[in-house]
């Protein structure tokens, strides 16, 4: 499957270098996409992925991930001609979150998940991973056991699209918390998180389910 990246940052190189070695093609993508920055990541993968515009990734992806700093994010969906979005699912691993005088979030009677579906009412926008560290996202490793990753977004046939790929990714516990509203619970447990590692000075560290 083709998986078009908005973004080319820590997250888009991780997430892209994971699922060209699951067997996915990938472009991540740039307002710089010929910068030298890139280079390392484009041997990395090969043949199997590429560095291109934003536009040229929505094109590109059977399924799009937008991996874009909060701020950016609607200036760059505003770019895409949105019959390049259309039925197409959009996984949200964004958080709308502030660092000065302590982390807090941005949003707080709505989530950056809600408001992407908004933004883009022809697609299937699904929130997932933002709540671990890119260092987590592929083949998350912990001597405790498996890490928990929630999902959530408004399209049944999405979530299976997003579950198969993140089973893809190495995540063996995922809880679809429900509709696409539910990403605000999703954006608080990253604070949470966040909070958790800078007070146990543990980071890259996850959220686990205890089970009976
Ligand atoms: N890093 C993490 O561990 C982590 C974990 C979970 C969730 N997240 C979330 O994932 C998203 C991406 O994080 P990241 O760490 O990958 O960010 P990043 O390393 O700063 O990369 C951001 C990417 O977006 C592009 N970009 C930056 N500002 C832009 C703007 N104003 N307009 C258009 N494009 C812009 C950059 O493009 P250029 O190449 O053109 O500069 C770069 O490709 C954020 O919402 C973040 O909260 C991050």
């Amino acid at each position: 499957m083709n998986i078009g990246i908005l973004g080319a940052g820590n997250v888009g190189k991780a997430l892209g270098r994971g699922l060209v070695r699951a067997g996915y093609r990938v472009f991540i993508s740039s307002r710089e996409p010929d910068s030298p920055k890139h280079s390392a990541w484009k041997q990395e993968v090969g043949g199997s992925g590429d560095v291109t515009s934003f536009g040229e990734a929505a094109r590109f992806g059977e399924m799009i991930i937008a991996a874009l700093p909060w701020s950016g994010l609607k200036g760059v969906l505003e770019t895409i001609d949105p019959a390049d979005l259309k039925n197409k699912t959009v996984i949200d691993v964004s958080n709308a979150v502030h660092f000065d005088n302590g982390p807090r979030l941005l949003l707080v009677d709505t989530s950056a998940g809600a408001i992407i579906q908004t933004l883009l009412p022809e697609s299937h926008v699904v929130k997932t991973l933002n709540n671990v560290s890119d260092k987590v996202m592929i083949h998350p490793q912990f001597k405790e056991g498996a890490p928990l990753m929630f999902m959530s977004g408004n399209d049944p046939s999405s979530k299976d699209q997003v579950r198969a790929l993140l089973t893809d990714l190495g995540w063996s516990t995922i809880v679809d918390l429900g509709d696409i509203q539910q990403s605000r619970l999703q954006e608080s447990i990253m604070l949470a998180c966040v909070i958790s590692e800078m007070q146990l000075q543990s980071p890259g560290s996850a959220f686990a389910l205890l089970r009976h």
